[in-house]
């Protein structure tokens, strides 16, 4: 939104009217409901991550997201795939390794940063309603600036995914083998969504078919960039249905791991 302080020349001033805006809906309602769901979602992955334990079920090799990889002298070391460089300490994340580049991932992600100016900076809250403070530099300064740095943290959450499906294959396991269960389910719909989030972001649109000239001359970048362009128009309906699916991935493991329920097998 522009400003007083950012206004292009040229352009007309606000309209001098006393009203704050004279917008009669219910305008504060999507800013409220992204700011309950996104604290609810923190405070959920802040109190998983510090737990350290029910992360496991070691009869099917399932591992929670939340702690993948799992990197800490402290992790069971069935569920170490990829070594244990941390110390164990109560204060160092399981998934150490991985969690700040999925964090700043999100952060920095073009959906998120809509929702959280709009609803915890209110930069603006909403069309058409003033901004809540008042200057307004947008991207250009620090920390802000950092946003830009988007694509590289794209390319982290690529690992990141490629680590969550290999999660996914190792717990296709039971005592006696091979095994299949309710668990798995729930694991293969959290990779097939992560995946679809990741490739729909607006850097990997970017990295499909930017910077080319003709189209023509590269069929396959235009097919790969198709492709990511109509999973793109739904990249925020993603963004949520990944924090659904990560979530409820966690607590059906954790509520495996502790003995609350058993996991529905179907094979093993
Ligand atoms: Fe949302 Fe890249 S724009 S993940």
């Amino acid at each position: 939104m522009t400003t007083t302080a950012t206004r292009p020349i040229g352009a007309r001033p606000r309209a001098a009217i006393e009203a704050k805006t004279l917008r009669t809906d219910r305008w504060w309602l999507a800013p409220l409901l992204t700011v309950i769901g996104l604290t609810a979602w923190v405070a959920y992955a802040t109190f998983r991550v510090f737990m350290q334990k029910y992360y496991w079920v070691g009869a099917y090799h399932y591992l929670t997201p939340f702690y993948s990889p799992c990197v800490s002298k402290g992790c069971v070391p069935e569920a170490s795939e990829f070594g244990q460089p941390l110390p164990d300490s109560p204060w160092i994340p399981y998934a150490a390794l991985s969690l700040p580049f999925l964090l700043l991932f999100r952060l920095t992600c073009y959906y998120y940063r809509k929702a959280y100016y709009r609803s915890f900076w209110m930069s603006p809250p909403a069309c058409a309603v003033p901004d809540g403070h008042g200057a307004y530099s947008g991207e250009t300064r620090f920390p802000l600036v950092f946003q830009n740095a988007h694509r590289y943290a794209f390319y982290a959450a690529v690992l990141i995914s490629l680590i969550n499906t290999w999660d996914a294959v190792l717990a296709m396991h039971s005592p006696t083998g091979f095994g299949f269960g309710l668990g798995n389910v729930i694991l293969w719909v959290n990779v097939i969504m992560l995946w679809a989030y990741t490739a729909s972001c607006h850097s990997c649109r970017h990295i499909m078919g930017g910077r080319l000239k003709h189209f023509s001359k590269h069929p396959v970048r235009y097919k790969l960039w198709g492709f990511v362009s109509k999973l793109n128009t739904r990249h925020m309906g993603l963004a949520w249905t990944t924090l659904a699916t990560l979530a409820l991935t966690d607590f059906y493991i954790m509520a495996v791991s502790a003995g609350w329920i058993n996991d529905l097998r179907f094979i093993g």
